[in-house]
């Protein structure tokens, strides 16, 4: 991590202002940023997670979470950038700057990586979404994940009608009979007018 990137004094549920580029505004709000989240996001994260409804905190971690555990949260913001990597949506709106948007990987073997992720209540329907899965799969493969997959629960149409629109595969989980198991290889050719996202490495910038 760059000095720039300790924003230490930065107040929990506040992400500091200095992470922002400047913004296309979207009415009243601005559109969001991604980029790979930051030790100091640690707050943040706590925040954007006891903001989300009991239906997304349970369709995201398949329980009623009601705040990240130390470890994980230490494992999320301590992302390495190639075993895990972590983006982050950061908007402004009425309350300040907060974290809108939460995508994820992990490396399950050298070439192949599980992935998940969860947009706040007020900003779902809005294409952030697949924003951020564009983004995640545009990191995955400067990465050199060949392969990517993860387990959504049969009940959520959401994630599967855009796991599907990204060209996603969809099976049955060997893991979970309520789940489905989306995956998709990363060495295809973009559908046309999928968004075109940087790498981990460049969103940093
Ligand atoms: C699933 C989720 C990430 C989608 O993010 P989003 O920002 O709402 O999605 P987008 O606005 O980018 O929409 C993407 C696609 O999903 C579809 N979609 C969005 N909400 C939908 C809904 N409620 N029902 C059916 N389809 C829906 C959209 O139609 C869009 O497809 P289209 O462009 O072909 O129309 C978000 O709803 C969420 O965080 N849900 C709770 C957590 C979760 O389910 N995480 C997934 C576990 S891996």
């Amino acid at each position: 991590m760059s000095r720039t990137d300790n924003t230490a004094g930065t107040a929990a549920g506040a992400v500091a202002s200095v992470v922002l580029h400047t913004v296309p505004a979207l009415r009243d709000r601005h559109e969001p940023r991604i980029r790979p989240v930051r030790p100091a996001d640690a707050g943040a994260l706590q925040d954007f997670l006891s903001r989300l409804s009991a239906r997304s905190r349970y369709l995201r971690f398949f329980r009623p979470l009601l705040e990240l555990p130390s470890w994980l949260l230490t494992q999320l913001v301590e992302a390495d950038g190639v075993r895990t990597q972590v983006l982050v949506a950061v908007a402004r709106d009425a309350g300040g700057l907060r974290i809108v948007g939460l995508a994820q990987t992990a490396r399950e073997a050298d070439d192949c990586c599980e992935f998940a992720l969860v947009v706040a209540d007020d900003w779902q329907g809005r294409g952030l979404g697949r924003r951020l899965l564009d983004a995640l799969l545009a990191s995955a493969r400067a990465a050199g994940v060949v392969y990517m997959r993860g387990d959504v629960l049969r009940e959520n149409r959401a994630m599967l009608r855009l796991a599907r629109t990204l060209g996603f595969a969809v099976s049955p989980s060997p893991l979970d009979a309520t789940a489905l198991r989306v995956g998709r290889a990363l060495d295809r050719v973009p559908r046309r007018g999928a968004l075109r996202s940087e790498p981990y490495a460049a969103l940093s910038a």
